[in-house]
């Protein structure tokens, strides 16, 4: 299995929780773990499974996040796994929104069925820290990712 996280972060609390994803998914297979940068197109020749993480801003991923997205293309996504993550506070979501959710719905529009719900990992203020245990929680998520991939299933929408 070959995973690529791909992940955005200003202070450096999703970037914290795509490395905890990476680890957990590196046990079986081979994982790269990388910035955004949408000056470059993704490279998914080869990759199973694709994982993008950002921080929630203004109710949606960052802006170098919805570049990338909207450079992919539903080609480059066919026949891979796909699903999404960010952080955020830990307020209802209809306070606080959910770049997780954007993105989901931007993978869906182009024809992506998600792998998983995308998730939320929460942040005690703007700058962090992590609450506790959510790098506890998204190494559980990412396990959960991976019996996803090994036991097919009727994929979930949320
Ligand atoms: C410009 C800006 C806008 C933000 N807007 C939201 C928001 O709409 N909802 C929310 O829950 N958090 C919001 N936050 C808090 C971020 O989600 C938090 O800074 C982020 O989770 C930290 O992740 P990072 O360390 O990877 O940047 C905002 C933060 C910044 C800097």
């Amino acid at each position: 299995m070959h995973a690529l996280v791909v992940y955005d972060s200003q202070f450096g609390n999703t970037e914290r929780i795509a490395a905890a994803i990476a680890d957990t998914l590196r046990t079986t297979g081979e994982v790269r773990l990388a910035h955004v940068d949408p000056a470059h197109p993704l490279d998914l020749e080869g990759i199973d499974l694709l994982i993008l993480g950002s921080p929630t801003q203004g109710w949606q991923s960052t802006k170098a996040m919805q570049a990338l997205l909207a450079k992919l293309t539903p080609q480059q996504l066919h026949g891979r796994a796909v699903t999404c993550f960010d952080t955020r506070f830990q307020k209802p979501r209809w306070i606080t929104g959910s770049a997780a959710r954007r993105m989901a719905a931007s993978l869906r529009h182009m024809g992506v069925t998600l792998l998983a719900p995308p998730e939320s990992f929460f942040v005690e203020g703007t700058e962090g820290p992590l609450l506790t245990g959510e790098l506890g929680r998204a190494a559980v998520w990412a396990r959960a990712l991976l019996n996803r991939i090994e036991t097919p299933h009727p994929v979930m929408q949320r």
